[in-house]
C-alpha cells in the first residue's frame, strides 16, 4: 500500500509538464483568451501546491500518512441512551490512543452534550460525526473572565467549548455552543465556541453559536463549508487562513461592531480569511472586518450583503497605517449592504484577476489534504 501510493504520488508529479508554465498572453476584450488564462491560472494554483509538497521535505510523509489513515479507517459510535461504544463524547475520545495514525469516525447521536472538549496536539485525524436531520449539541459556557483549576482566569483561548489543537480534524453535522452572553462594556465575556489551532481541518454542515468571538479560527489552514456562525462581537477571528464556502454569517449585534478580525501581523505571512457565496444577515450595525496587526486579510466574493453592513465597510481598527496595508477586497458582492458608495478609500474591489486566489480551494491549499467526504 505505501509503495502503491508513493509510486502514484511521483507518477502525479511526473506528469506535469512545463510547457503550459508560462501564461497565455491575452487581450481583455477577448473573451476566449480571457477564460483561457482563468483557466490556465486554476490550473497553475493546483500544480503549485501540489509542487510545493515535492520540495518540502517534510511534506509528501505527511501526504502519506493521510492517505494511510484515510484506509485504515476506524468507527465508534456516542448515544445518550447506552446503546453505543460509548455515552459521552469524552470518553470516545478518551479511548483514541495518542499519536493516533488512523481516521477515527465518531458517531455521534442526537441530544445536547455539556462537555469540554479539548482534542489534544498528539490526535490526528479525528472526525465528529453527527446526523443531518437531528445534530447533536456540545455546548457550555466558560467567558474569558471565569477562574480555572490553576487560579488563573481561562483567557480567550481556554473559553473555548471545544477546543482542537490536532491536525487533520473534521465536523459534520454538529451544533456548537458557547451560551455565554456579552454584556457591552463589560471586559473578560470573550466566549469561544470552538478554536481550532490545528491545520487542515474540515468543517461541513456545523454551525456555531455563541456571541463574542464564537469561532476562533486560530491558525492553520481550514475549510468550512455550509456551515452557520452566529455571534456580535469579533466572531469570526484569529490568524488562520480559511476559506468559507456557502455559509451564514449572522450577526445578534445590538450595536456597531465587526465580524471578523483577522490577525496578520506581516506581509510574509499567509494567513487571512476568504468568504465565496456567503450571507450576511441579523441585527446591529455590522464592519467586514477589523484589523488586528497592520496586514489583516479578508476577502469577500458572491456574498450577500443584508443592510446592516456598515457603508464604510472596514475598520482598520484606528491606526492608519494599517490603511495601506490591510488586504480588504470585496468581489461581485450583492445585497444592500454590498453598497460600494460609501466604502473606505482603502478597501479594495477585486478585479477578477485579483479574485482568482481566493475563489477556491486552492487558497488553503486544498489539494494536498482536502478529501472527499466518504458518506
Ligand atoms: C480571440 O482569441 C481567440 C483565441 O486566441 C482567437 O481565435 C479569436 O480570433 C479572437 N477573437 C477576437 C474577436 O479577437
Ligand atoms: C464506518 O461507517 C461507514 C458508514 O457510516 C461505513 O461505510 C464503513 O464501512 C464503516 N467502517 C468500518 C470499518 O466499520
Ligand atoms: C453555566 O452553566 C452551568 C451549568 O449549566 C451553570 O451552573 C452556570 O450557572 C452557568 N453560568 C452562567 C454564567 O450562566
Ligand atoms: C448537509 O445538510 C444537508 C441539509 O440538511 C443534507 O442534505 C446533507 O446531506 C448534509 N451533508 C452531509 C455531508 O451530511
Ligand atoms: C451558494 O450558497 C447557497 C447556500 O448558502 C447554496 O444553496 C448555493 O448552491 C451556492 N451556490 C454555489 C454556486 O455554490
Ligand atoms: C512574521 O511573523 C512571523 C510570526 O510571528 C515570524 O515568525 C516572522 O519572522 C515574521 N517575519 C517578518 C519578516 O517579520
Ligand atoms: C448606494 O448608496 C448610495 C448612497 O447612499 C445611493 O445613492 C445609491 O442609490 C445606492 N446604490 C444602489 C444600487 O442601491
Amino acid at each position: 500500500m505505501f509503495a502503491k501510493t508513493r509510486t502514484q504520488l511521483i507518477l502525479l508529479l511526473l506528469s506535469f509538464s512545463c510547457a503550459s508554465c508560462k501564461p497565455p498572453t491575452w487581450n481583455s476584450d477577448n473573451r476566449t483568451d480571457y477564460e483561457n488564462r482563468i483557466s490556465w491560472n486554476l490550473q497553475n494554483y493546483h500544480k503549485a501546491t501540489l509542487l510545493k509538497t515535492q520540495w518540502n521535505a517534510k511534506a509528501p510523509d505527511d501526504v502519506l500518512k493521510l492517505r494511510m489513515a484515510e484506509t485504515n479507517r476506524v468507527n465508534i459510535t456516542v448515544l445518550q441512551d447506552s446503546t453505543g461504544d460509548f455515552s459521552t463524547i469524552t470518553q470516545a475520545l478518551d479511548s483514541i490512543p495518542p499519536r493516533n495514525t488512523r481516521r477515527v469516525i465518531v458517531s455521534i447521536g442526537p441530544g445536547v452534550y455539556r462537555e469540554k472538549i479539548v482534542i489534544p496536539r498528539n490526535k490526528h485525524f479525528i472526525t465528529l460525526l453527527g446526523d443531518a436531520t437531528n445534530p447533536p449539541t456540545i455546548t457550555g459556557n466558560d467567558t474569558a473572565s471565569i477562574i480555572g483549576r490553576d487560579g488563573m482566569p481561562l483567557g480567550t483561548i481556554r473559553s473555548a467549548t471545544v477546543a482542537v489543537d490536532a491536525n487533520y480534524f473534521v465536523a459534520v453535522n454538529i451544533r456548537f455552543e458557547n451560551t455565554a452572553w456579552h454584556e457591552i462594556g463589560k471586559a473578560g465575556g470573550q466566549a469561544v465556541a470552538v478554536r481550532i489551532s490545528g491545520t487542515k481541518a474540515a468543517f461541513y454542515n456545523c454551525s456555531f453559536y455563541g456571541d463574542q468571538d464564537t469561532l476562533y479560527d486560530h491558525k492553520g489552514l481550514h475549510y468550512f463549508k455550509n456551515c452557520f456562525v452566529q455571534g456580535s462581537v469579533d466572531f469570526i477571528f484569529g490568524s488562520g487562513r480559511s476559506l468559507y464556502e456557502n455559509c451564514n454569517l449572522n450577526s445578534i449585534a445590538k450595536k456597531a461592531v465587526s465580524i471578523t478580525a483577522q490577525k496578520r501581523t506581516n506581509a510574509s505571512l499567509e494567513s487571512g480569511f476568504s468568504f465565496k457565496n456567503c450571507s450576511i444577515t441579523g441585527s446591529g450595525q455590522v464592519y467586514l472586518g477589523r484589523a488586528w496587526g497592520d496586514y489583516s486579510r479578508v476577502v469577500f466574493c458572491y456574498t450577500y450583503m443584508d443592510k446592516i453592513v456598515v457603508p464604510q465597510g472596514w475598520s482598520d481598527w484606528g491606526d492608519q497605517k494599517r490603511d495601506l496595508r490591510a488586504y480588504y477586497g470585496e468581489y461581485k458582492c450583492s445585497g444592500p449592504g454590498a453598497n460600494l458608495t460609501g466604502r473606505v478609500s482603502w478597501a479594495r474591489i477585486l478585479t477578477d484577476q485579483q479574485a482568482l486566489p481566493f475563489l477556491g480551494t486552492h487558497f488553503i491549499d486544498g489539494d494536498t489534504w482536502l478529501l472527499p467526504l466518504p458518506f
